[in-house]
């Protein structure tokens, strides 16, 4: 799997790209701090209070040990990321002038949601949510381009808000020709060394719910471990399998393009719901088919200083009739669960929708 970076190769891009390597390698240390946070106000308890918490102090020791081993995956993918985007980004290592970037503010969660994700995509625990929120659109997939009437190399689709690439995986993997996409740098470095530089499966182990303080029933649910990646991504010839860094708006703009756009939780992503719409439709061939599955957890609502428009469902189909689209298929109350620890007191779970849109044939 190669990656292409998109846009130009600007210092701004470049310090932005160090910042998120500096971000990764705050980890261990953020981490650590957050943890001696607790045990500081631990220590300013009453003793009695102290001493009936003994327990919950020994597992503040044990959360440390899980971040440590979180933190030694970091140095692994930061020494491959330099070779990530054909040298596009990255033209050599970090320059002595570049020593000095700062590390990302909202860093540190996007850092985590990494581990989560590592569990949703290249772990068998993750298996279930696969099954529920990939294989409808696999299948729908199989579906609409069967191997009896398809040459499966040149049917081609794209998969944008790819997060670790799983769903690209396995839709290439199955013998068409699939391009992931993704905007977020954290992502793209991870998905760069599990998909080309991971050897053997179940090479690393990863605690993804280490962050998550709240709603445990024991420590042990907290130290939950997972291995990845659970199958070895084999490579694929690159025609067939690739991903592109940069935002989905702005890398595809070519009309008539791909037979297929699969989004699998991606939609609710855009501030502006109807211009992913019509970009999807704008670079679809005629004929081609757009494949949906998702919630409409709309990211930017309430997000400060954000712009956001929430369309319900509702709206939303008479939205995609208007752009061009027959919708052909649609299912709702869909049970879809994301990078969900199965063992917490918290439990989220979407009643997500489902729907295959075709664009006309012109
Ligand atoms: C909720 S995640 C879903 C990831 C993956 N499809 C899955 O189901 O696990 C949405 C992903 O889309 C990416 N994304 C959001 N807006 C994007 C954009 N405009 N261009 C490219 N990627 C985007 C995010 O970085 C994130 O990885």
């Amino acid at each position: 799997m190669h990656c292409e970076a998109n846009g130009d190769n600007t210092t701004e891009e470049r310090r932005y790209f160090l910042s998120v390597l500096s971000t990764f390698e705050s980890y261990r240390e953020q981490s650590i701090i957050r943890i001696e946070r607790r045990e500081k106000y631990l220590l300013s308890l009453p003793p009695d209070h102290q001493l009936w918490l003994k327990r919950y102090n020994e597992d503040l020791e044990n959360f440390k040990k899980c971040v440590h081993k979180n933190a030694d995956f970091i140095p692994i993918i930061v020494e491959n990321a330099y070779t990530i985007f054909d040298n596009i980004l990255c033209s050599d290592n970090r320059s002595h002038s570049e020593t000095e970037v700062g590390t990302l503010s909202e860093g540190l969660d996007k850092v985590q949601s990494v581990f989560k994700q590592l569990m949703r995509d290249w772990s068998s625990l993750g298996a279930t949510e696969r099954k529920q929120c990939y294989n409808p659109i696999i299948e729908e997939i199989e579906f609409q381009f069967p191997p009896e009437k398809f040459q499966l190399k040149d049917v081609n689709v794209l998969v944008p808000g790819a997060g670790l690439g799983r769903l690209a995986f396995e839709i290439a993997s199955r013998g068409y020709s699939c391009q992931g996409n993704e905007f977020n740098l954290f992502m793209l470095i991870v998905s760069f060394y599990v998909l080309n530089l991971c050897k053997k499966v179940n090479e690393f182990t990863v605690y993804p719910w280490i962050h998550q303080y709240c709603n445990n029933l024991t420590a042990e649910q907290q130290m939950m471990s997972v291995t990845f990646p659970d199958v070895r991504p084999m490579p694929t010839p690159e025609s067939k399998f690739s991903m592109t860094a940069g935002d989905f708006l702005e890398v595809y703009s070519i009309p008539n393009e791909w037979d297929c756009v699969a989004t699998c939780f991606f939609i609710d992503c855009a501030a502006n719901v109807v211009q992913f719409i019509e970009l999807i439709h704008h670079i679809l061939k005629p004929n081609g088919v757009w494949i949906n599955l998702g919630p409409l957890l709309y990211h930017y609502s309430d997000v400060k200083y954000e712009k956001s428009i929430e369309p319900s469902f509702q709206v939303l189909c008479e939205v995609i009739k208007k752009v061009g689209f027959t919708m052909e298929k649609s299912q709702t109350g869909l049970k879809t669960r994301y990078c969900q620890n199965p063992m917490s007191m918290l439990q989220y779970e979407y009643n997500s929708v489902f729907f295959v849109c075709r664009k006309s044939p012109e």
